[in-house]
Parts: C-alpha cells; sequence; structure tokens
C-alpha cells in the first residue's frame, strides 16, 4: 500500500492534475504536464537576491529627512507589505497541500522561500531605518491597516480548507489578488518617495520582480489550469468576480486612507483608483475573464512601477551577471 510519499500505483507523471488523483510521489523535472510550472520555477531560480544586496547604510539618515506625512507614508506602506508576505507564506504552505502535481508544489515551494526572503528584506530594511518594531506593530493602532490584514486574511482562509476543485479556483483566486493587487498601491507610494529612500525603493524593486513577474503569472496559470481540468459552473467564476472587486475595495479603502490622512505630492484620489481599476483589469485578462472595470489610460504610478520592472535598470554590480539569464527565461509565461 502506497502513501503520499511514495506510491507505486499513482498516476503517470504527465497526467497528474493540479487538483484530484494521486502522484506516484516523484519530482521529475524532464516531464512537466504544463510548460509554465519549470518556465517560472527557472526565472525565479534566475531572480534570486538577498537583502543584503540592497545598501541600506544611509537609510536612518534618509527617512529622518522626509516630511512627517512621507514617514507616515512609508511607516504604513511598509507595515502592510510585510503582512501581505507573512500571511502569503503561511497561505502557500495550505494551498500546496491542496494540489497533486508534483512540480505545481516544487514550484510553490520556491516560491515560499522567496516569500520568506521578502519578509527578511523588510526586516532588514526597517532595522537599518530604526523602526522595525514600531512599523510591525502599528496594526495595533492603526484601524485602517488592521481593517485591511484583517479583510485580506479573511479572504485567504474562506476557501482554504479546498474541499473541491470549485474551491481550489477560488483559493488561487485569493492569492490573484494578494500578487496582483494588495501590493500595488504600497509599491507605487514607495516609488513615489523614490530617490528620497533609496535602500527601500531598491529593496522594493526586488520584492515587486518577484510578485508580478513570477508569483502572479505562477497563480494566473494554476487558476486556469484548474479551470481546464474541472468542470467549474458559472456559478463560481461569478464569485471570482466577486473576489477580486473586494479585492479592489480593499486595496482602495487602505489607499484613500493614506492619502486623505497623509497628503504627498504626485497623488491623488482619482490616480489610484484609475490605478487599481487597470491593475485589477488586467489580472482578469491573465486568468482568462473579461475585464469589468472602468478602463483608462496607463497611470503614472503604473508607470513607475513598470519601470522598476525593467531589469536592465537595475545598476547594482550584482545584477548585471544575472541580467542576460533573466532575458532568456522570461519568455511566454501563459502557454500550457
Ligand atoms: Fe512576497
Ligand atoms: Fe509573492
Amino acid at each position: 500500500m502506497g502513501n503520499k510519499y511514495f506510491n507505486p500505483e499513482g498516476m503517470d507523471i504527465l497526467d497528474e492534475p493540479i487538483y484530484g488523483g494521486s502522484s506516484t510521489g516523484f519530482v521529475d523535472f524532464n516531464r512537466s504536464r504544463y510548460k509554465w510550472d519549470v518556465k517560472i520555477y527557472d526565472l525565479m531560480n534566475a531572480n534570486t537576491w538577498f537583502p543584503s544586496e540592497v545598501n541600506t547604510a544611509n537609510e536612518k539618515k534618509n527617512f529622518e529627512m522626509l516630511s512627517d506625512n512621507e514617514k507616515e507614508i512609508y511607516k504604513l506602506t511598509f507595515a502592510q507589505l510585510s503582512f501581505n508576505d507573512s500571511a502569503q507564506e503561511e497561505y502557500l504552505a495550505d494551498f500546496r497541500s491542496l494540489a497533486t502535481n508534483r512540480l505545481v508544489k516544487a514550484t510553490l515551494t520556491l516560491q515560499m522561500m522567496q516569500e520568506v526572503n521578502h519578509s527578511k528584506s523588510y526586516a532588514v530594511l526597517l532595522d537599518a531605518a530604526g523602526n522595525s518594531s514600531e512599523v510591525f506593530d502599528l496594526y495595533k493602532k492603526d484601524n485602517a491597516l488592521r481593517r485591511k490584514n484583517e479583510r485580506i486574511a479573511e479572504q485567504f482562509a474562506r476557501y482554504i480548507t479546498g474541499n473541491s476543485a470549485q474551491e481550489m479556483l477560488l483559493s488561487a483566486m485569493a492569492s490573484v489578488n494578494l500578487e496582483g493587487i494588495y501590493f500595488l498601491l504600497g509599491f507605487g507610494y514607495i516609488y513615489t518617495l523614490g530617490d528620497k529612500v533609496p535602500g527601500a525603493r531598491d529593496m522594493i524593486k526586488f520584492i515587486s520582480r518577484d510578485e508580478l513577474n513570477t508569483h502572479l503569472p505562477l497563480f494566473a496559470n494554476i487558476f486556469k489550469t484548474i479551470q481546464k481540468e474541472n468542470k467549474i459552473p458559472a456559478s463560481v467564476i461569478d464569485k471570482s468576480y466577486e473576489m477580486i472587486s473586494e479585492a479592489v475595495d480593499i486595496e482602495l479603502e487602505y489607499g484613500s486612507y493614506l492619502i486623505e490622512n497623509y497628503p504627498i505630492m504626485g497623488l491623488s484620489k482619482d490616480l489610484i483608483q484609475r490605478t487599481v481599476y487597470n491593475y485589477a483589469n488586467d489580472r482578469l485578462r491573465k486568468i482568462g475573464l473579461e475585464p469589468i472595470f472602468e478602463e483608462s489610460e496607463k497611470t503614472y504610478l503604473q508607470k513607475l512601477v513598470e519601470k522598476h520592472l525593467n531589469m536592465n535598470e537595475v545598476k547594482q554590480n550584482f545584477f548585471e551577471a544575472n541580467v542576460s539569464t533573466y532575458a532568456k527565461s522570461s519568455i511566454d509565461l501563459d502557454d500550457f
């Protein structure tokens, strides 16, 4: 009698779906049922970075020179982003246990490691800025921050029992929202501070590349594949639309709170709304659904985020050696 660690009676390795069935228990990178999983795994590996590569020596001095509102934006942004990565690591462990295909699971394992690396990077940065415990504990004082975290956590928990392919699909949707929506205004805010806090900006560059270049494509492919491999009723797809609408509301609620209470140059309510709507439409297209939000021209914040996704723009010597690897492996993550 086999079990999940070794089951000689398990399915042929090329037949292992994301949901259901049983694996023999082998991780064989030369036999992938999908193409995107190994491509994303390789791209994640090619992008490996360490928090110590970011120069944070002047972070405290730079932080002290920010205006009062900029300081609050900085702290409340990192307080929220650091929650996202902590939650995502834990969620991924649970989501991974719902999956059968071992190469998809292997890719999720690497993603978990990267989320832990992001948590480490916040600790390194905030330690350098001299406000680590204060920022990590802000949820105790700030109700808007606490509410955003609670709403994200509630959406993560809603379907994670994964009792069916439909529930696993909706769990994947929660992660599309995390990787593709909940980080984005935060990235934009730190890029808006930009040259004033180069340590924070460079740390966010590395993190955003992981989230947007690999984690989001991974979950978009997982979503599409679960949908393709199972009979998913229209009512479940409707729930996916509801979940992203909720994500847009979560992101805009916190985003509006920050810029209303701590206004800084370059940010407005209209700008963040157009930005989040555009992102949400893009994420819907990425998972094969129809855009449902009012679409506008690419915003200044979107362009800022996009600019920093470009690997060739990185100045650090470390990355020069890796750029070609990156370019080679950044092709076509969508096909399967
Ligand atoms: Fe992350
Ligand atoms: Fe991520």
